[in-house]
């Protein structure tokens, strides 16, 4: 797998996502370096982090051992509710671009939008001043719904170039990215393929991985590329990152796609943003 055969979608102000990332949730600084420089190996250029995983050092270690290029990585980090209201993003991405080890983060994201604070507003104008003075080149959101979206939207005019949610088979929240997509929002999937529950063991994935000589895991990647989904799936492990990668060389097919939407868990299924976050 080389990196230029991992498509990238175009982001609405300006540069483009890589549709395959890795995540680093759960691990730690000296496990996340690791994992970098080995997911570099693989022709991994997109990493997904958060202040809240307390691994940006290792992270910013990583890209620096891996020897790859600065501008060939397409770095997120995460603002959470610790950095919302009163310009306080400002001292809070200053800190994890010095953790970092970069001058700027290709995407910034407000982790939760937390609606009973009700700041989530002059955050976003915060990061839309960011972006201005170059230290994120592009500025998105996560675990937002609709309404948080059309609020940020009517009060400053600045659409987020990507709303992260926890998307895969059973949690497809087809409305929310039938309103992304309206928008001109990408839609990117955490815990892609089911976090720490036991999606891959479902005996639909069993047979399609047969049918297509894959593993399960690739299959439900390869229903994110083929839904427009951007997905960061996590792992500690050489072997399954490069599982993980190598999804663009095969197709599924409309009853494989018709098959996995029977593993949909309906419309209350999954985090609900209004009651959780940090
Ligand atoms: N924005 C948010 O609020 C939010 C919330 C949660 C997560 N995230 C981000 O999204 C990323 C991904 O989500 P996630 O880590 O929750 O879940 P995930 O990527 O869906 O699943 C990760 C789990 O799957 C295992 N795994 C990875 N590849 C596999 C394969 N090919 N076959 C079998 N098992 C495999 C991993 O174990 P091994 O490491 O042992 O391979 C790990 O236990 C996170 O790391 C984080 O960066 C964002």
């Amino acid at each position: 797998m080389t990196t230029a055969s991992i498509p990238s979608f175009p982001l609405n102000g300006g540069g483009s996502i890589p549709q395959l990332g890795l995540g680093t949730w759960p691990l730690d600084d000296a496990e996340v370096q690791k994992a970098i420089v080995a997911a570099a190996e693989i022709g991994y250029r997109h990493v997904d982090t958060a202040v809240k995983y307390a691994n940006e050092v290792g992270v910013g270690r990583g890209l620096a051992a891996s020897g790859v290029p600065r501008e060939q990585w397409f770095v997120t980090t995460k603002l959470d509710g610790v950095y919302q209201g009163d310009d306080r993003a400002v001292a809070g991405l200053d800190d994890s671009l010095q953790r970092l080890g970069l001058d700027y983060v290709d995407l910034l994201l407000i982790h939760w939008p937390l609606p009973k604070r009700d700041q989530f507003v002059s955050t976003w104008e915060t990061f839309i001043r960011l972006r201005e003075a170059g230290k994120a080149r592009a500025i998105g959101v996560s675990n937002f719904k609709p309404a948080h979206i059309d609020r940020i939207v009517a009060e400053t005019g600045v659409t987020p170039a990507v709303n992260q949610i926890q998307l895969s088979p059973p949690i497809p929240r087809r409305q929310q990215r039938a309103y992304d997509s309206e928008h001109g929002i990408v839609t990117e999937s955490w815990s892609p393929i089911g976090g720490s529950g036991d999606l891959l063991a479902e005996p639909v994935l069993a047979r399609l991985a047969e049918k297509h000589g894959r593993t399960p895991g690739q299959i439900v990647l390869r229903w994110h590329v083929q839904n427009g989904l951007v997905a960061i799936p996590k792992s500690r492990n050489p072997q399954r990152m490069a599982e993980n990668l190598a999804v663009f060389d095969f197709d599924l097919d409309a009853d494989d796609l018709a098959a996995l939407d029977t593993l949909d868990e309906g419309p209350d299924a999954g985090v609900d943003s209004d009651r959780s976050g940090h």
